[in-house]
């Protein structure tokens, strides 16, 4: 089978993993990596390959079926944008997609336009617990859904706002973290159409939020609530919940719960929540009911559905205009918060 030859544009953090993953993958090869800074350097030659001071370079000197962006957000449009028009077929940006709706909406344009196909990652839709939590959702498993309410609170390490760009409004939680939520959110329980909210800088006095607090409408009119903060130690996020970050510790507390008409779901760690009698009567005692799905390596999952993506085997999970509805809604909550209104979508 042919291998599928990837360049790397930015090696940082993330950039890491999707190295990690690449290696795995036995149908990709890391053709070469463009990335200015000195530890890209030593770790492309350590591997043996080339590293280009800039993507244009990498573009114009090697071949390549697909390219993963893993730059900072406020370049994602830049660096998508040189890669359609160079010509690229396959390109997997980090999310979120780009730092605004005008970007996304102009990615989305000029990969139609060139037949450019963009795969977002937002890897969590990879796990089969959001594919669980969906499916247990659309079948009624909870009745109608009334609502969903959750939580992603961590308190991040100093080091981590060393990078001035991290202390920047388009590198703060709600656009790095909470998209992740409000992706899966989507995913899980269907288009959103209103949102407002409250943020703080309590904390650190950066141009960034420390914290959201955010309310919403679906359009199949269940509402939620989510609160979001990088600013607090707690075992109530995603990444703590379910052991995804290899650097993180893993707590197994639950962070989202979804209530309907007939029960209650827990999220990632799938718990339902029903009465012990079909009635439901609320004097009737409650039980948990564990649903135990794969833990997978989702950056695994992602470059191997990449892989079958460029084969023709799958359509994409998440394009480019999926992705930008994600960011929209995000965008949103930033702007409701400003505004002190709601906003709809
Ligand atoms: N999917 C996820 O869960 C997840 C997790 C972390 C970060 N991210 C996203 O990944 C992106 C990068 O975040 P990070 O934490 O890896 O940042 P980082 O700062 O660790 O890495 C960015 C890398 O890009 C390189 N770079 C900067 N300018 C460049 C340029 N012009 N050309 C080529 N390389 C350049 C830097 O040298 C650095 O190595 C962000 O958009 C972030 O939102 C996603």
């Amino acid at each position: 089978m042919k291998g599928i030859n990837i360049g790397l544009v930015g090696a940082g953090n993330i950039g890491q993993r999707h190295i990690m993953a690449i290696d795995q993958v036995e149908e990709t090869r890391l053709m070469a990596i463009a990335d200015p800074s000195n530890g890209a350097h030593q770790q492309a030659s350590a591997r043996d390959i080339p590293c280009y001071k800039s993507a244009q370079q990498m573009l114009e000197r090697e071949a390549l079926d697909a390219v993963i962006i893993a730059t900072p957000t406020a370049r994602h449009y830049d660096d998508v944008s040189l890669c359609i028009s160079a010509g690229c077929k396959y390109i997997l940006v980090e999310k979120p997609i780009a730092a605004s709706d005008l970007e996304a909406t102009n990615i989305t344009r000029q990969a139609e336009q060139a037949g450019c196909t963009v795969l977002v990652a937002h890897q969590r839709r990879y796990y089969p617990c959001a594919a669980k939590a969906k499916e247990l959702i659309e079948t009624g498993a909870i009745g109608t859904l009334i609502g969903v309410t959750g939580q992603w609170n961590c308190r991040k390490d100093e080091p981590y706002y060393a990078p001035e760009w991290r202390r920047k409004t388009e590198a703060g939680p709600i656009l790095t973290n909470l998209i992740h939520e409000i992706d899966l959110l989507r995913f899980i329980c269907g288009e959103i159409k209103l949102v407002s909210a409250h943020l703080n800088r309590v904390d650190q006095g950066f141009e960034k939020e420390d914290a959201v607090a955010v309310t919403m409408q679906f359009e199949n009119q269940a509402v939620g609530t989510f609160l979001l903060s990088d600013r607090t130690p707690s075992p109530w996020s995603w990444e703590f919940a379910l052991g995804e970050n290899l650097a993180l510790p893993k707590t197994g507390q639950n962070a989202v719960r979804f209530l309907g008409s007939k029960g209650a779901l827990e999220f990632p760690n799938l718990v339902l929540w029903q009465h012990s009698e079909p009635s439901g009567h609320w004097q009737n005692e409650l039980l948990p009911q564990p649903i135990e799905t794969e833990f997978i390596d989702a950056y695994i999952a992602q470059i191997t559905h990449l892989v079958e993506v460029v084969q023709g085997k799958a359509a994409p999970l998440i394009t480019a205009h999926d992705a930008s509805l994600s960011l929209k809604a995000t965008i949103a909550v930033a702007r409701a918060a400003e505004a002190g209104h709601q906003i709809k979508l």
